[in-house]
């Protein structure tokens, strides 16, 4: 939720004559406040309308390329959703069904990511990948505790090692419940954390270290088994046993059917807890996320709380009590829907238009590519040097014709790199994709005509969000 300051003018809402249904009259007088509650009632058709149209100022959800998160579904699954609007998550008790189709989904993705035992994995749905790795981190900050209980008494600080690529979320984990934020830069032409770099991080305060598949910046892969394998090394050397953490918000639903023999997942065992986004390449609307623990050891039994005023007893580890259950149940809708051929197709799909948008972009003369969208479905690139306008100037014309393209810097050392990056996903089809290249087309001659970039003529440069 957005942190919003109080707005206390008094701009009322004007109701047309023609959208009070049955009395133009009465509507004419109706003028509810903005910022304060009304004093009476609106009819629900004119509340509809007027909230309805004032939307319509909001983006283009199959325009928009700067989200990961899915933004069609099927009729049935909607279909579905509708049901479901009125069921709470957190009543097991009295929605027993929906638990198990949540119980489902877990053995499913233990299933995906290679538990070695699926039967004692254990995991959980989540609002989103945000909460799933604030979960996790809290199990990886209590089992380092538990390990180190004299030294954390004694004030030793525990400190979490990571890409300076990751995603706010655990810039959030580490200020939220005080653990030290460790952050590998970017240098040259690596925009991710390498094994190296994570190695050099850990001591024998380090809870885990985060690996992510793949980067919100560029959508590459970072070499989980090699960070495993050079921790292996660590503990070879030292002792020091840090466990990983795979970030899999968008790869954890790629990884498993586009690249099956890429090790990232439970194979590995140093890994011990994955979380993934369900309303990502999960293929559901927003808000559905996973965390799964390898078994019952990587979980600590304290941070279960058992749940019993709802009529029965069920362990439950999340941030929120309440939370809507009809995402869980669209996830195992489209679990059951697809199959893993299903999935298979759909995001190959995705990563097919990805590398031919990447190309043609490529070969339009004036960008280079920093990634093409074989990991991710997803490509970052940015201007040659020698052409009069940035990767801002680009966005912004984009966004005329309603493309949603972000463009933003990227972190240190690499402040000097701004790109653009587009997020294929399903529903953003080849189609599109020409439509895109030939908007892009279009304007490349009034770029190339600009005296320079934007910015450098005093224009603020606008940072698009990007994640
Ligand atoms: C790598 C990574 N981790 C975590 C998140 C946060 O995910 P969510 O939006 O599901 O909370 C994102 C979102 O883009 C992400 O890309």
């Amino acid at each position: 939720m957005a942190l919003h300051e109080g707005a206390a003018d008094d701009r009322r809402l004007t109701v047309s004559p023609f959208i009070g249904a049955a009395d133009p009259l009465g509507s004419m007088e109706l003028a509810p406040p903005v910022h304060r509650l009304a004093q009476g009632p609106v009819p629900a058709d004119s509340a509809y309308q007027l909230i309805h149209d004032e939307l319509m100022l909001d983006g283009n959800a199959k325009l928009n390329l700067a989200t990961f998160v899915t933004t069609s579904m099927e009729a049935q699954a909607t279909r579905l959703m509708t049901e479901c609007l009125d069921k709470n998550m957190i009543d097991k008790d009295e929605y027993p069904q929906t638990a198990e189709l949540e119980r489902r989904c877990v053995a499913i993705l233990a299933d995906l990511w290679h538990a070695p035992d699926p039967s004692s994995s254990i995991g959980c749905s989540t609002t989103g990948s945000s909460e799933a790795c604030m979960l996790a981190g809290l199990a990886l900050k209590r089992r380092w505790m538990a390990r180190n209980a004299e030294r954390y008494a004694a004030g030793a600080r525990p400190n979490l090692v990571m890409g300076v690529n990751v995603q706010v979320c655990w810039e959030k984990f580490c200020t939220f419940w005080e653990v030290e934020a460790r952050t590998a830069p970017m240098e040259g032409e690596r925009y991710h954390l390498g094994a190296e770099q994570a190695v050099s991080l850990c001591d024998e305060d380090t809870i885990g270290v985060v690996a992510i598949l793949g980067s919100t910046f560029d959508g590459s892969y970072e070499p989980v088994a090699e960070i495993c394998a050079a921790l292996d090394g660590l503990q070879d050397r030292t002792g020091l046993d840090v466990p990983v953490h795979v970030d899999g918000a968008s790869g954890g639903m790629v990884a498993p059917f586009l690249d099956p023999d890429l090790p990232w997942d439970f194979r590995l065992p140093r890994v011990s807890s994955i979380n993934t986004s369900g309303h990502k390449y999960g293929l559901v609307y927003p808000g559905v996320g996973w965390a799964l623990w390898r078994d019952k050891e990587a979980l600590p039994e304290e941070l279960v709380f058992r749940v019993n005023y709802l009529g029965g007893e069920m362990p439950t580890f999340a941030l929120n009590f309440s939370r809507p259950g009809a995402e869980v149940i669209a996830q195992y809708y489209t679990f059951l829907r697809l199959g893993h051929d299903g999935f298979r197709a759909v995001q190959q799909a995705s990563r097919d238009v990805a590398l031919y948008l990447s190309g043609a972009v490529e070969a339009l003369g004036c960008f280079r590519l920093l990634t093409r969208g074989d990991e991710l479905p997803v490509f970052a690139f940015t201007t040659t040097g020698d052409v009069p306008f940035d990767v801002f100037d680009v966005s912004r014309r984009l966004r005329e014709r309603g493309w949603q393209v972000p463009a933003y810097s990227f972190p240190a050392n690499r402040t000097d790199l701004a790109v653009l990056r587009v997020v294929c996903r399903n529903g953003f089809s080849r189609d599109l994709a020409d439509l895109l290249l030939a908007d892009l087309t279009r304007l490349l001659p009034e770029l190339r005509s600009q005296p320079g970039p934007l910015k450098d003529l005093g224009v603020p440069a606008r940072t698009a969000f990007h994640h």
